[in-house]
């Protein structure tokens, strides 16, 4: 988190022109880390964490209170989750397989996304950027012009 930080800031800076009508959205959110941290270096229109597991879910709640971040937290499935309309960021840490479920079903539409680590087979990310731990890369897809309507035909970046 410390190395990927960095690199998070500056391209929500370089790419994101109004981050209080953007709603950020951590997928796979574990304890929220990622979206606690965001949520106090921006000021968001929503920050969203939706996590799976009961249990992380309740300690993602726990570590959002005690440092006082304005992260909502969802106890959800990630595939049965409906995105909110509007400008997003969506970030994740979650497996090949399941990020490209989540692209193939349309669900990261509309969305800055960021991936550690994994990448989307097929589609060229918008960046590629190095990260010095054994995560090794950040990746940025841009989908915010993706639709439902035009999800079959390649991302043009
Ligand atoms: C590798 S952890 C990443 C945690 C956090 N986002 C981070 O960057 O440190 C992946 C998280 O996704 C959750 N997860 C996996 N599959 C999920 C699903 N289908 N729906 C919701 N959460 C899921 C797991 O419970 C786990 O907390």
């Amino acid at each position: 988190m410390k190395t990927v930080a960095p690199k998070l800031l500056e391209v929500i800076r370089q790419e994101v022109l109004d981050t209080t009508n953007t709603t950020l959205i951590e997928i796979g959110a574990g304890k929220a880390v990622v979206s606690r941290y965001l949520s106090k270096q921006f000021q968001w229109k929503r920050v969203i964490g939706v996590e799976g597991d009961w249990m992380t879910y309740w300690t993602a709640i726990f570590m959002i209170k005690l440092v006082g971040a304005k992260v909502n937290m969802v106890r959800r499935n990630i595939y049965k989750y409906q995105m909110p309309e509007g400008a997003k960021v969506i970030y994740n840490y979650m497996s090949v397989p399941i990020i490209q479920r989540m692209y193939d079903e349309g669900r990261l539409d509309g969305a800055l996304v960021f991936n550690l680590t994994f990448r989307i087979q097929g589609v060229e990310p918008m960046k590629v950027i190095p990260i010095d731990t054994f995560q090794k890369e950040l990746l940025v897809y841009d989908f915010r012009k993706k639709t439902k309507s035009n999800s079959s035909q390649p991302s043009v970046i």
